[in-house]
């Protein structure tokens, strides 16, 4: 064994990878801790085979990972959490509550490796510039941010401290979409349009997410899709169409959409249509109603992730369907579950560039191909950013008997919002840099 040799696998053998989570909530509490409940028990090694990154799992057998620290709003969220976390693992982590409680926490713990942010979507962008200005690495929940300025800081803020942010885009790792962009994309040719649906339970926009009012259907869950379609065909947007309705949240006293429908057009030719809502009825047989199909010069790929062929029913239970590649439990011998699925396989990818860096030396660039990275989620940002605009655009003239004529345009000049009725400035550009 050589001396160079010997020493990688010294720092590897001592390593260990400190994370804090912040917000945990329906996401962050649920998949984000039973993930990283699961990498303190096992490592992850036994994750890599799933995502392609095999080739590493005996580099990263011996790494250890710790989750330090819980953050939350409330101090009953936060110890809850903690708590489900020490049954799961004998562990407990700190917990730390209040409006911004990622500032103590990276202050007690300024050897944090990961900063994992779960908060709501407008939520985002302070927590991880916070985590990058304090030298740790950031994976974070999607959309990244709100706005592409946004995008832009924390671009130039990663680069700036040479860490990483990994964006949880899962849809790349559903085993359906894994088999599309490998193989079944070659074979429809040149793709023409397609449709991408993700309808989510009434439940989320009027009880689970205080914020519905701050975010809205494509903000929340459109960016899966589009990071999906950018993705696959490595295509930038050129222009976007977007309304939205609000008819049903109203009834319940909360201002926000119900749905909202965007169309977009890219630059390899294929329009692509995102229809997303939360305001499916609990009667519904599914967690989520959600697809896509795809429409190419050869053939078409309809990948229902929805109804995937199980269905069950009882007496009093209704007819269901779930979605068992996102994530499922596992038995062990023991009497505990093992948490897989396209959900964690996303974060993993993250935390192994994040252990190549740390453990390897590999530097960002080499890397960056294995993860989500926050260039990337810089182009879906940039679509939610518009959408918005031209959906509330478009929605107040409908309103007013003036059609829906607002569009956005994006290239070299950067983003521009295109509105026929405002005859005073018909073009205006919102982000001047290229797209
Ligand atoms: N990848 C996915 O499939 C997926 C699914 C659901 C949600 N998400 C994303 O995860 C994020 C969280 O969504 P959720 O469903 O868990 O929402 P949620 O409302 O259930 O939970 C939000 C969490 O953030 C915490 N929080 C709120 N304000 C805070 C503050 N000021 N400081 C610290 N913590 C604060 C809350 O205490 C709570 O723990 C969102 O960005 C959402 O889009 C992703």
């Amino acid at each position: 064994m050589n001396l160079d040799c010997a020493l990688h696998i010294g720092r590897i053998m001592d390593g260990k990878v400190k994370l804090a989570l912040v917000g945990a909530g329906m996401f962050g509490g649920d998949v984000h801790l039973r993930a990283y409940a699961d990498l303190q028990r096992s490592g992850i090694s036994p994750q890599l085979g799933r995502v392609g990154l095999d080739q590493w799992s005996r580099d990263l057998a011996p790494v250890q990972f710790e989750l330090v620290a819980i953050a939350a709003r409330t101090e009953n969220s936060a110890r809850r959490s903690a708590e489900d976390f020490k049954n799961r693992t004998g562990q407990l982590p700190r917990a730390y509550f209040g409006e911004t409680p990622w500032i103590d926490l990276l202050r007690d713990i300024p050897d944090l490796d990961v900063l994992a942010v779960a908060t709501p979507d407008h939520l985002h962008t302070q927590v991880i510039l916070a985590g990058l200005n304090a030298g740790a690495h950031v994976l974070t929940e999607k959309p990244m941010c709100l706005e592409i300025q946004e995008a832009d800081r924390i671009i130039e803020t990663a680069a700036k401290k040479d860490r990483i942010v990994a964006v949880d885009m899962h849809k790349r790792y559903d085993p359906d979409h894994l088999r599309i962009a490998a193989d079944i994309k070659q074979r429809i040719g040149d793709p023409l349009y397609g449709v991408a649906c993700l309808e989510e339970p009434l439940e989320v926009s009027t009880s689970t997410f205080k914020w519905a009012a701050q975010s809205d259907p494509f903000s929340y869950v459109g960016p899966h899709w589009v990071d999906l379609f950018c993705h696959y065909y490595r295509s930038k947007p050129v222009a976007l169409s977007a309304i939205g309705q609000k008819k049903r949240l109203l009834r319940q006293g909360i201002d926000a959409y119900d749905a909202v429908q965007v169309r977009v057009d890219f630059d390899n030719g294929m329009s692509i249509h995102f229809h997303n809502n939360w305001i499916t009825p609990p009667d519904f047989e599914g967690p989520v109603n959600q697809g896509h199909e795809i429409v190419g010069t050869d053939g078409k790929v309809e990948s229902d992730q929805q109804y995937r062929g199980f269905r069950w029913w009882n007496q009093g239970g209704g007819s269901r369907t779930a979605n068992n590649h996102f994530t499922r439990e596992v038995s062990r011998p023991d009497g505990s579950r093992a948490y897989v699925g396209y959900g964690v396989d996303s974060l993993i990818v993250g935390l192994v560039a994040i252990c190549r860096m740390k453990f390897s030396g590999s530097s960002r660039s080499e890397i960056a191909a294995i993860y989500p990275t926050a260039e990337e989620a810089r182009i879906v940002v940039g679509i939610v950013h518009a959408a918005r605009l031209v959906r509330d655009l478009n929605f107040k003239y409908l309103r007013e008997g003036k059609g829906a004529p607002v569009t956005a345009r994006f290239g070299t000049d950067g983003i521009t919002v295109v509105d026929p009725n405002n005859a005073g400035k018909v073009f205006h550009r919102i982000y001047e840099k290229p797209f």
